[in-house]
């Protein structure tokens, strides 16, 4: 009964997978919570007030200019008697409108006029999606503090493929019980930013080149800080990895597209970069699958990519306390040492990658810990624990005032 007396505020707005939300009812009510629904005009074309009625054990609320509404429950009380508001589905319609403050609905007023936090379970066609427009909005409402679940990729309703389907119901379940059960700790108040994963730099529709980075230890740091209390953004490249609980996880192929999420985070207290960015993008993009020909074998030009570190080192937002990690074959601490300086951040942790230790895609990290005023040696320990002892430590530093080079 993980959400035992919560209140949540679900805003069911028209998508098809407004049919999960009756599910989604059903499964908040069984672990303790009350649920109070919101239909959208565009929810009522897909399911019906009566089945939410009957499964929230409650009435629904449609019409913004109804009387007894009004005088019964008004769109402020609405939100004032939860604690968590819930879009789901959450359609691009409504993201837009949220963006924009539109107040032209009751769904839309609630929105407008809440003060609780708010979680959006989008659910769109791919393409509507990957629209520019949909993106933009997404990130003003992420910095504005929305939170969000999915969408998921797979087959869409619509005979499409691609991201675009809302979370599952058990998927919208567990973020909301971490939304309200935030871990108290250390780092309550603070924002944090990692990266995790590798990054897949496309040569034409179907290559690309990567690395073998698994994106287990970038989330588990990211999982350990939000266990202190952080608010985590989780910046991660493609990784088989589940995302961490009670944090907020932005999916990028590309190093400029990481760069570009990292921009968007911040600005935040600490920030760690584990992700095993490509040094290198193909420069000439093939728009079309490159044929095998009586011509040699293609050469591929490659450019360097941003340095993410080191931008979040040097740049303008300066984060108090930027976090790199060495991925070294030799020379593992001296390397490291030159690459604290080079990419202007305040602590590296230096990890030997060569094939033997298994480290890439291992669950095991043998690290070093190299700061301004010292050295320490870390024992073999599981990448869980790598990530719990430098949460700890960048607690600790934190709240003892860091002034940038600590
Ligand atoms: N890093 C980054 N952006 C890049 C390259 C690296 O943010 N374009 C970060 C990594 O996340 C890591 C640190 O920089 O925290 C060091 O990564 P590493 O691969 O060890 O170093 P490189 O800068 O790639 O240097 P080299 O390959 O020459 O060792």
């Amino acid at each position: 009964m993980a959400l035992a007396g919560k209140r949540i505020l679900l805003i069911v707005s028209g998508g098809i997978a407004a049919y999960k939300a009756l599910e989604l009812v059903r499964r908040l009510r069984e672990r303790g919570a009350s649920v109070r629904c919101v239909l959208t005009p565009g929810g009522a074309q897909f399911i019906t007030p009566l089945s939410l009625a009957a499964l929230s054990e409650d009435r629904v609320y449609s019409d913004l200019f109804s009387l007894t509404d009004e005088s019964e429950m008004g769109h402020i009380q609405l939100s004032r008697a939860a604690d968590l508001v819930v879009v789901a589905p959450a359609t691009a319609d409504i993201l837009a409108r949220m963006a924009a403050g539109l107040a032209d609905d009751l769904a839309a007023t609630v929105l407008l006029a809440t003060d609780k936090p708010v979680l959006v379970a989008p659910a769109m066609n791919v393409r509507m999606w990957a629209h520019p427009a949909t993106q933009d909005n997404l990130e003003l409402l992420r910095r504005r503090g929305v939170r969000m679940v999915g969408p998921n990729e797979g087959a869409m309703a619509c005979n499409e493929y691609g991201f675009g389907r809302m979370a599952e119901v058990e998927e919208i379940v567990a973020a909301i019980a971490a939304q309200l059960g935030r871990a108290e700790g250390p780092l309550t108040g603070r924002r944090a930013l990692v990266t995790s994963g590798p990054t897949h730099e496309p040569i034409d529709p179907v290559r690309y080149i990567a690395n073998r980075s698994s994106g287990k230890q970038g989330h588990a740091i990211a999982a350990a800080l939000a266990a202190l209390g952080a608010e985590v953004t989780l910046v991660t490249g493609p990784t088989a990895e589940a995302d961490p609980p009670d944090t907020r996880v932005v999916r990028v192929t590309t190093a400029v597209e990481m760069m570009a999420a990292c921009r968007a985070a911040l600005p935040a207290d600490v920030a760690v970069c584990a992700a095993a960015v490509a040094d290198w993008r193909v420069a000439d993009l093939a728009s079309e699958k490159i044929k095998k020909g009586a011509d040699a074998a293609p050469a591929l030009r490659l450019v360097e990519n941003p340095d993410i570190l080191a931008s979040l080192g040097r740049g303008p937002d300066r984060p108090a306390l930027v976090i790199g990690f060495a991925a070294e074959t030799e020379q593992v601490v001296a390397n490291a040492r030159a690459k604290r300086a080079r990419k202007g951040c305040d602590w590296i942790l230096a990890n030997d990658v060569s094939a033997h230790t298994g480290t890439f895609g291992g669950d095991a990290n043998r690290v070093h810990l190299i700061r301004a005023d010292g050295e320490e040696a870390w024992p073999a320990l599981s990448k869980a624990e790598v990530g719990q002892r430098l949460a700890a430590a960048i607690a600790a530093a934190l709240g003892g005032g860091t002034d940038g080079d600590a």
